[in-house]
């Protein structure tokens, strides 16, 4: 009886400690796969992350200085051509929205009969698609003349 016992004991304990060491087995490895999928992306550490980053912000902060400064020349030292390149040519150096092209002296012609100064009211006040002084608020009056101007110099 006794020895029945402990022999089902001895059994039972083998089987309860292959079970248990079945399930830890299965929860350590699982635990291993997590930590390996968690470990893997290795990249994502500091470093590395401000490494890949590093030439986005370089390039960031190395040109902003260069656009403040290109937007400050217009606005400081204004002519015609240079507010034309800078500003009117985002449209009419392509006729985008049917804009009339630089140095299109075809398309410029039925512009050139309404009028010099009705070419500069529509610079200044805007045209449809054409945007109030070219969609830069800060030109003057004046700035704005003298790009058209310009784009009228290139078309005689
Ligand atoms: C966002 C695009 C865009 C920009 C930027 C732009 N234009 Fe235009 N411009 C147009 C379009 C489109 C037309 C044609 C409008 C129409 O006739 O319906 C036009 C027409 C004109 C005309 C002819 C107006 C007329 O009465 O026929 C002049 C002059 C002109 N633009 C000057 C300028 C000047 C000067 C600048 C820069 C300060 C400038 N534009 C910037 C789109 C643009």
């Amino acid at each position: 009886m006794a020895s029945q016992n402990s022999g089902k004991f001895f059994v039972g304990s083998i089987v309860t400690f292959l079970i248990i060491f079945g399930v830890v087995k299965i929860v350590l490895s699982t635990m291993l796969d997590v930590g390996k999928n968690v470990a893997a992306p290795e990249s994502m550490l500091a470093e590395d992350v401000a490494e890949r980053v590093k030439p986005v912000a370089e390039v960031y902060i190395g040109e902003a200085p260069v656009v403040v400064a290109a937007a400050v020349e217009v606005a400081a030292v204004g002519g015609g051509a240079k507010i034309v390149t800078q500003v009117c040519a985002l449209c009419h150096s392509t006729g985008m929205m049917s804009s009339p092209k630089l140095g299109d002296a075809e398309g410029w012609a039925p512009r050139i009969e309404k009028g010099v100064d009705t070419l500069y009211d529509n610079a200044i006040n805007g045209l449809n698609m054409m945007p109030a002084r070219g969609g830069r608020p800060d030109l003057s009056d004046d700035d704005v003349k003298s790009a058209v101007d310009h784009m009228l110099s290139l078309v005689k």
